[in-house]
């Protein structure tokens, strides 16, 4: 397959970063960034200019970016420090207002002065409300010009109407998707991108991916952090839209998507893959979905408050902070196959993990559990295949025999961020959503968003710190299976 690692940026560019001062600039992007100047990636002219309500100036500013990457524990030099911030500026200005957008055109204008075919490139880190605005004034003010990547970070819009907004604004603006780069920051982390590779490099585990062989797919991602202080953007999210609609199904997309040699078909594949999954028949969309929100309680031996009383969430809030769901594809390997996909915010560990549970061809007897492949993206990463042997003596007793490994990333190891960045800024779309992805995502998940919000929908509540919420347990227990611990 052809996805030799970009070294490094070749173009000088700009980036224009909407939402600069919010949660996941300061969080993720400038260290991203600087960890780029640092290793040498970025060309020797670029401009970061961030873009947002806030007044500030170019000093302000650099300060600000100064903190996070303290803040970070990254490590960089004073003389790095005072580098990279020289690559860093600030344009005050509204996301709809023409006039922020012409000041701004004419400010890269001249930060590019001298330079050779520079990219230009905006990011937008800010509420799905904000994006049209923002498109529109990017195309009819002069900032669009020249190579363009508009990157948009997810949820992209609100639910499939919003996201059609979003698109056609999009269409208008840049007439395709070629420069349209929608982002998913579980897309830039190796450990999901070998979900693929794995299938990839290693034929013998797609002749198990097989539904004669398989029993059921279990994909969990249990976080121990809460909502971070964003009850802004969460309480009209909930973690069906925040976290199965993209991180949760591209998981799902990636282990069972037909592999391609090339990249060429990549983005199609993994869209085909997702359009084939669907809700299972049911009496009742309660059997098919279950959400819960945390109350206090401990975590990692730290006292935690319930959702109800975090800072900016409403009185009696019903936004669930914890989906179980069941899933199935009409893939023909997967056809038949149960899906159960959870996730949930302050549970006991942080863990992403997804385990394939195989068809016990009899029961084994003593000692013997059925087969199951485990690939654990996050917290103790590995890949583990539970298989067993027997123990001397005249009777069939088993004991587990593991195979593992800790699926270590080697080589050339960046954030999640800072690969997608690079990636962008050589064109690269691989690795970022298409239209087509987002439509059917939001597809899918719009009823089920519909039935959450129905104020007769049961909402769990289970306390900071829980493995697995017990209801959750007994849901899927109806289905003879349990979620693995
Ligand atoms: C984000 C969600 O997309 O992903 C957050 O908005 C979530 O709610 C985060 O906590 C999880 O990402 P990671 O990389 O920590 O697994």
């Amino acid at each position: 397959m052809n996805d030799t690692l970009p070294l490094a940026a070749e173009l000088p560019f700009s980036l224009i970063l909407f939402g600069a001062s919010g949660n996941l600039a300061k969080l993720k992007l400038y260290p991203a960034l600087a960890a780029l100047a640092v290793a040498g990636r970025l060309p020797e002219h670029y401009a970061i200019v961030g873009y947002a309500r806030t007044e500030m100036d170019d000093e302000s500013f650099r300060t600000f970016v100064r903190e996070s990457l303290e803040s970070s524990g990254m490590t960089i030099d004073a003389k790095m420090m005072d580098a990279f911030l020289e690559h860093v500026h600030y344009q005050q200005g509204n996301y709809d207002a023409r006039d922020g957008f012409d000041t701004l055109a004419k400010r890269l204008d001249e930060l590019e002065k001298g330079w050779n075919n520079p990219v230009r490139m905006a990011y937008l880190s800010i509420p799905p409300t904000a994006f049209v605005d923002v498109i529109e004034n990017l195309c009819e003010s002069g900032v669009r010009r020249g190579e363009f990547r508009c990157i948009v970070e997810k949820p992209v819009g609100h639910d499939l109407t919003s996201f059609e907004a979003i698109r056609a604004a999009l269409m208008r603006c840049f007439g395709g998707e070629k420069e349209v780069f929608l982002l998913d920051h579980y897309l830039g982390k190796e450990a999901v991108r070998n979900i693929y590779y794995l299938r990839y490099a290693n034929p013998v585990l797609e002749r198990l991916f097989k539904n004669t062989l398989i029993h059921h797919v279990e994909i969990a991602a249990s976080e121990t952090v809460g909502i971070e202080g964003r009850a802004g953007y969460f309480e009209a999210a909930g973690t069906l839209r925040d976290f199965i609609q993209n991180h949760m199904l591209l998981m799902a997309s990636l282990l069972t998507m037909e592999l391609r040699e090339k990249e060429e078909g990549f983005r199609e594949s993994r869209a085909a893959a997702l359009a084939e999954f669907y809700l299972p028949a049911a009496t009742s969309l309660n059997d098919i979905v279950l959400q819960g929100q945390y109350g206090a309680g401990m975590v990692n031996g730290e006292t935690e408050v319930g959702y109800l009383k975090e800072d900016g969430v409403a009185e009696g809030s019903r936004t669930s902070t914890f989906i179980a769901l069941k899933l199935r594809t009409r893939h023909p390997s997967f056809d038949g196959v149960p899906f159960y996909v959870r996730t949930g915010k302050r549970l006991k560990r942080r863990e992403t993990r997804i385990t394939i549970q195989f068809q016990e061809h009899f029961r084994v007897g003593a000692g013997g559990s059925p087969n199951r492949l485990e690939i654990i993206l996050q917290g103790e990463a590995g890949m583990k295949f539970h298989l067993q042997t027997k123990v001397g003596g005249t009777e069939p007793l088993f004991r587990p025999l593991l195979i593992e490994d800790p699926l270590t990333v080697t080589g050339d190891v960046l954030s999640e961020h800072g690969l997608l960045l690079l990636e962008a800024m050589r064109g690269k779309q691989q690795w970022f959503l298409s239209f087509e992805e987002v439509h059917t995502a939001w597809s899918l998940v719009d009823p089920l968003q519909a039935h959450l919000d129905a104020p007769d929908t049961p909402l769990l509540h289970y306390p900071a710190g829980s493995e697995v919420p017990h209801e959750a347990v007994e849901w899927i227990a109806k289905d003879g299976v349990q979620w693995y611990p």
